[in-house]
């Protein structure tokens, strides 16, 4: 052991000590509290997507003739391919799930201001990414609802003044669904989309490490307790076990409630009712609400005023006596969310 010890030193130069350097750093006391510390989550849940993603892509065939049954292969035929998939699917919820909850931790305790604006707007990119990640990822499987929800997708993305056409051409690879579409979806879903995700993974925990996370306090802590502890092992540890219970919790959801599958996609036939996913709801009951592209630029502009948010509460509360409106813009928000989400569920058309 001790041969191999000497043989890998020798050749990778790096010691124990550098190494427990570079990740004791000490965290602040609040990051012991989930809701602080939800960031580990979505990084949690992202290794299980790639995961199970490159044991789906080992089977899953990308053409509008073979998907499809190559997804009830998986599901019916290979060992444990119904368990991968579900997996898979849920973590797909889950990881948006956490993702809108550490924004709104981010959020609602403006730990977007100053120094941290730049990591707000990798986190947008992140969370728009990881949306853009599910729509694709559901236009795989080739049902029905996959085929028509794309065309729907593409036909909204069309409503863009100037680039819609080309955005459209683009995504379809055509004018219209064609051969091509889905061998394209799945170069974004499984190339383009994870990895650029794996990059802002890399530059949003960086910026983190070189800012440190915000310092909060809070009335029950004793003032002469040490106010910081070690990232490892502790924190650590504490990511360790929240892993496992969310592997637990994801493999009974896979088994309780499996991933299944709706009719083969037939382009001939337009489903009665076209829903998408549920995170995509509160964006499908806008599209209803206003028609074309007001619909499409009164969404841009939200999505914009998302992303420039820390700028826009800067210049509120320099310039207003309303230093906390951030809250109160963040409640409407969220109920308006909730409200439209809810909205869509109900109805069925
Ligand atoms: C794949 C998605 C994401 C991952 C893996 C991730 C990961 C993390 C981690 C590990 C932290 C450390 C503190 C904590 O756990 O809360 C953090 C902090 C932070 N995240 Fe994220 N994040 C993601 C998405 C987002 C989004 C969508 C936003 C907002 C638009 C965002 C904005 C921030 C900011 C500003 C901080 C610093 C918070 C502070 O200083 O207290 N992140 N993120």
């Amino acid at each position: 052991m001790s041969v191999i010890v000497a043989w890998l030193k020798e050749r990778l130069p790096v010691s124990a000590d550098q190494l427990k350097e570079l990740t004791n750093e000490p965290v602040p006391n609040h990051l012991q509290r989930w809701w602080f510390a939800l960031g580990g989550t979505p990084a949690y849940l992202f290794v299980v997507q790639i995961v199970t993603g490159i044991l789906l892509a080992f089977y899953y065939e990308a053409a509008p003739q073979t998907a499809y049954a190559s997804v009830r292969h998986i599901t019916e035929d290979v060992a444990f391919g119904w368990y991968i998939r579900s997996v898979h699917r849920w973590g797909a919820t889950l990881m948006t799930v956490a993702v809108i909850l550490h924004q709104m931790r981010v959020y609602f305790t403006g730990a977007y201001r100053k120094p941290r604006e730049i990591n707000w707007l990798v986190g947008m990119c992140l969370l728009l990414l990881t949306l853009v990640t599910g729509f694709t990822g559901y236009s795989l499987v080739y049902e029905q609802l996959s085929y028509w929800g794309a065309t729907v997708g593409a036909n909204i993305a069309d409503n863009v003044p100037l680039v819609g056409g080309i955005a459209k051409r683009m995504l379809l690879a055509g004018d219209t669904y064609n051969n091509s579409t889905l061998p394209r979806f799945f170069v974004l879903h499984a190339a383009v989309l994870p990895v650029t995700m794996l990059a802002l993974v890399a530059l949003h925990v960086t910026i983190i490490r070189l800012q440190g996370v915000t310092e909060f306090h809070f009335d029950d802590e004793k003032p002469d307790e040490p106010k910081h502890y070690n990232f490892f092992p502790d924190h650590f540890y504490t990511e360790l076990i929240l892993g496992l219970v969310l592997m637990v919790v994801l493999s009974a959801l896979a088994t309780v409630l499996p991933a299944t599958l709706g009719p083969e996609a037939n382009p001939l036939v337009t489903p009665e009712v076209i829903k998408p996913e549920w995170f995509f709801y509160v964006a499908f009951r806008w599209l209803k609400l206003f028609s074309g592209t007001a619909a499409v630029l009164s969404m841009g502009l939200i999505v914009a005023t998302f992303f420039l948010w820390p700028f826009i509460d800067e210049q509120i509360r320099k310039r207003t006596r309303f230093a906390e409106a951030s809250v109160y813009v963040g409640i409407i928000g969220v109920l308006a969310i909730i409200g439209l989400t809810v909205w869509e569920a109900a109805v069925a058309h």
